[in-house]
């Protein structure tokens, strides 16, 4: 038993979220610790993490910097507030995220998290199109299997069904471009799937559609929560295109594309398309602290806050924005990410990485393994009549055998810490390859 962490007496107060609450809390699985590559058990069992916490913990956990970073911090201010007041840490964390942001996107906006980046993003773009006189660009463009968190604004622009229909209705003015995904022509793509870039010329039809009266499009440049879908060659540039023609912004969120997950410190970089704006949380303080943020084009920033009269130029801003402890954590992060070039490493580990995952590929009811990066989705084929089974009894195979993965639907995502040697990968695919066997047995 772990000292530090007991198991708790009463589990059913903590209402869980995006949870099976009756299922998990009938076999509950505890993480009591963490260090380096590893989650430790209530009952101390180690487990290797294949899913850096929950696409986060890119440095690894229980890093020494920036837990003294965040200590320091405690015990020297808790809290300052933002609003028309300051605090060092925010303006040097800010100034610090503007150098490895994207050229061009220098002005930093602090959230707490994903959900909020994306809903700050999207009111941004709104106010950025009035500030100009062009207040009817309203409509917000999303695509199919999108997510962007759960607030109304990343709910409604997000593509997830199941995300959207317990709760009525969303925001009006919204659409959606089709997925990318298309396992007949490119199951089994390495990189970078060949075929699809056409699929951002549907843009084209709801400009068509809308007239001027899109704001921006809002994409993962690889989606990862609905499962990994990787953006074929030339996609997101088309999309870039389009965009400059009409007058639209392009808002990339890189939730967890951002960090170095994809061999460079952004996807923007690693994929060769800059957005206009670009949301990011999970690596930004490699999730010690809560934080996310908005990276806005200069010239967005100044349309809202040079052009307007005098007093408050942005009605919108959060209680913990750039909180102390968050711009702490952000700051060593960042320090950290350079010099370890974190995304140097996975640059160098992508090819290890993509061979490993591949060899799954012939394995009973694999029907597509893809990468990029540090990031590959194994699709398996549902049971029949019972989607998601298949690849929940897997989770929990390994999650017995001291691996931990995540699922969504019957796909596998695999999303390592960037810290990660080959033995470790070999271990996480070595059991993964295993536990698809058994349950195919
Ligand atoms: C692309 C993307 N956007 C937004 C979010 C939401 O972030 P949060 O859970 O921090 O609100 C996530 C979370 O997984 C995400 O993957």
């Amino acid at each position: 038993m772990n000292e530090m962490n007991p198991r708790p007496n009463n589990i059913d107060a903590f209402w869980m979220p995006y949870s099976a609450n009756r299922a998990y809390k009938s076999a509950p699985r505890m993480l009591a610790r963490a260090e380096g590559m590893y989650y430790y058990t209530n009952d101390n069992r180690e487990v290797l993490d294949g899913t850096a916490g929950l696409w986060c913990c890119n440095a690894g956990h229980g890093r020494r910097e920036i837990t003294e970073a965040i200590q320091r911090q405690a015990a020297t201010m808790d809290f300052a507030p933002t609003f028309n007041m300051g605090h060092p840490l925010a303006f040097q964390a800010a100034a610090k995220l503007a150098e490895i942001t994207p050229e061009g996107l220098d002005r930093i906006f602090f959230t707490n998290s994903g959900s909020e980046a994306a809903d700050t993003a999207l009111k941004i773009a709104l106010a950025y199109h009035r500030a100009r006189g062009q207040a009817q660009r309203v409509r917000l463009i999303g695509r199919e299997r999108g997510y962007h968190g759960v607030g109304f604004g990343g709910m409604s622009v997000g593509g997830i069904g199941a995300n959207r229909k317990q709760f009525g209705a969303l925001l009006p003015y919204v659409d959606h471009l089709p997925h990318t995904h298309n396992l007949v022509a490119n199951a089994f793509s390495r990189g970078q799937p060949a075929h699809g870039a056409e699929l951002a010329d549907a843009l084209e039809g709801l400009v068509a559609l809308h007239g001027d009266t899109i704001a921006a499009v809002m994409v993962e440049p690889l989606a990862g929560s609905t499962g990994v879908l990787i953006p074929p060659v030339d996609y997101l540039r088309r999309l870039r295109a389009i965009c400059d023609q009409h007058g639209i912004l392009l808002i990339f969120d890189e939730v967890i594309t951002g960090f170095g997950r994809l061999g460079a410190n952004f996807g923007a970089e690693a994929l060769g398309v800059t957005p206009d704006m670009l949301t990011m949380a999970k690596g930004l303080t490699n999730a010690a602290v809560p934080m996310g943020a908005v990276a806005v084009h200069e010239r967005i920033y100044e349309a809202i806050v040079e052009g307007a009269p005098a007093g408050i130029e942005l009605f919108h801003g959060y209680t913990y924005s750039g909180h102390p402890l968050a711009s702490a954590a952000a700051i060593a992060v960042i320090d950290l990410h350079r010099a370890e070039d974190l995304p140097g490493r996975a640059r160098d580990m992508a090819p290890y990485f993509e061979a490993a995952v591949h060899g799954l590929r012939g394995l009973p009811n694999v029907i597509d393994v893809r990468n990029l990066g540090l990031v590959a989705g194994i699709e398996l084929q549902p049971r029949a009549g019972k989607p998601s089974d298949r690849a929940m009894r897997i989770f929990h195979r390994c999650f017995d055998a001291g691996v931990l993965i995540r699922t969504t639907g019957d796909i596998v995502a695999l999303s390592p810490p960037l810290v990660m040697e080959r033995p470790h990968l070999d271990r996480i695919v070595e059991t993964l390859a295993e536990a698809v066997r058994a349950e195919a047995a």
